[in-house]
């Protein structure tokens, strides 16, 4: 796997997978150590999101069609709206609400998904070696690597 895919697609599988295991921790009533976890996944969410916001995105930007450009629109909104379901999430893991928990994983796992596929789709091939924007790529995955 090359250093792009290594870090952005190594984070995007390890969140879907740190979440999808929150679900049987909530179940056992493992509070404390899901507390941990999401407390740390947000932390990650949130330099993941700064790197693309300060140097994924706005190179895509510059080579983007009106089409990757209403794209980039959707993705950014969603980089507003995922710290705040996580800040959701874990008001029900400190709550110890086991239903809250359920119902606020199952739409968070779902966004997830879905803002990791349309990255993985339409954004992140143009960064990949041999591809135009490979050198920012680079940089992006060193960033990413760089904290938290
Ligand atoms: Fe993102
Ligand atoms: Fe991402």
């Amino acid at each position: 796997m090359n250093h792009f895919d290594q870090a952005f697609l190594g984070e995007h599988r390890e969140m879907e997978a740190r979440l999808e295991g929150l679900e049987e921790l909530a179940g056992g009533g493992h509070w404390d150590k899901a507390a941990e976890i999401v407390a740390r996944q947000k932390a990650h969410l949130v330099h993941h999101i700064d790197v693309e916001e300060r140097i994924v995105y706005p190179a895509f930007e510059t080579v983007a069609d009106d089409e990757g450009r209403r794209t980039l629109a959707f993705l950014r909104k969603r980089h507003q709206e995922l710290p705040v379901f996580f800040d959701e999430l874990a008001d029900a893991v400190a709550a110890h609400d086991h239903q809250d928990v359920q119902d606020t994983l199952q739409t968070l796992l779902r966004i997830v998904a879905d803002h990791h596929a349309t990255e993985e789709r339409d954004v992140f091939p143009l960064f990949e070696p041999e591809s135009r924007l490979q050198a920012v790529g680079e940089r992006a995955a060193s960033e990413l690597e760089g904290a938290v």
